[in-house]
């Protein structure tokens, strides 16, 4: 693959919340889990476990857990944000959360006995062992991501399934053994809205690229850090708003 050709497949992924519910071909979900089966693990450990559903309602029972917990607890805290972050979003704002009824629900989840496979250092540092097998699994769950894209479906994270409810209700729903744990779940199918996301915002390399050294002065200062932070937030306000229009 040419590398202009790799750049534009990354840059044309990107997150879509409108998704219909249409059913995928069994070959279609077949193929993208066969690209996250080739994901680089910590130590080769493949902690990974893929629970795919597809259920109409386990999908459903699924979507009250997250949108409830959405629709509360996500609420609620971002009443508390500090004033340079601007308006908290809420439900008038931005609409009740409704995530998709996308047609696949593919939860990745990763096998905490596998942890033992980690070097020792791992076993004596938790927090050591804690970021290889989370990043294992981030990988997993991009290469996901990247499988649908090039399949030409839309993908949407559910991380709110990290909260303590929500991954206790959807291990109990799911029937999953406790030692499970439930990292995130991707949403797959059809794309419902009719044009592109709009352009996304993205940091130059001049900002984010430092040779040899990084000292203090080549970093924003906190004043500009924060008036990026909510350019950078306003987009998803408006891509949430795209997805609500596509629907
Ligand atoms: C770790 C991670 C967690 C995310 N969780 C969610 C989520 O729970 N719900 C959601 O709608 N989007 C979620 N997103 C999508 C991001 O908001 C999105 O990737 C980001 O705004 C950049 O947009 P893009 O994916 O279109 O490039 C998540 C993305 C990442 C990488």
């Amino acid at each position: 693959m040419e590398y202009e050709e790799f750049l534009g497949f990354v840059k044309s992924r990107r997150t879509i919340r409108a998704i219909k519910p249409d059913p995928l071909p069994a070959e279609t979900v077949q193929k993208l889990l066969e690209v996250a089966r080739w994901a680089p693990t910590g130590f080769n450990m493949q902690p990974a476990e893929l629970i795919v559903v597809e259920d109409a309602e386990l999908r459903q029972k699924i979507k009250i857990i997250v949108d409830d917990y959405k629709n509360s607890d996500f609420f609620a805290l971002e009443a508390t944000r500090e004033s340079w972050q601007g308006s908290p979003w809420t439900p008038e704002t931005h609409g009740r959360w409704d995530t998709p009824l996308a047609p696949v629900f593919i939860v990745v989840a990763g096998d905490t006995r596998r942890r033992v496979g980690l070097p020792m250092v791992a076993r004596y540092c938790r927090q050591k062992g804690d970021s290889i097998f989370e990043s294992s699994l981030a990988n997993v769950f991009m290469y996901l991501w990247l499988g649908a894209h090039c399949l030409g479906l839309a993908a949407q994270p559910v991380s709110g399934v990290k909260y303590p409810k929500v991954q206790g209700l959807v291990k109990a729903l799911l029937g999953l053994p406790d030692f499970l744990y439930v990292y995130d779940i991707l949403l797959v199918g059809y794309s419902a809205m009719e044009e592109g996301p709009s352009a996304k915002l993205v940091r130059s390399l001049e900002e984010m690229v430092h040779y040899d050294r990084a000292e203090e002065g080549e970093f924003l200062s906190e004043e500009e850090l924060r008036r990026q932070i909510v350019k950078l937030r306003a987009g998803n306000v408006a891509r949430h708003a795209e997805a609500e229009r596509g629907r």
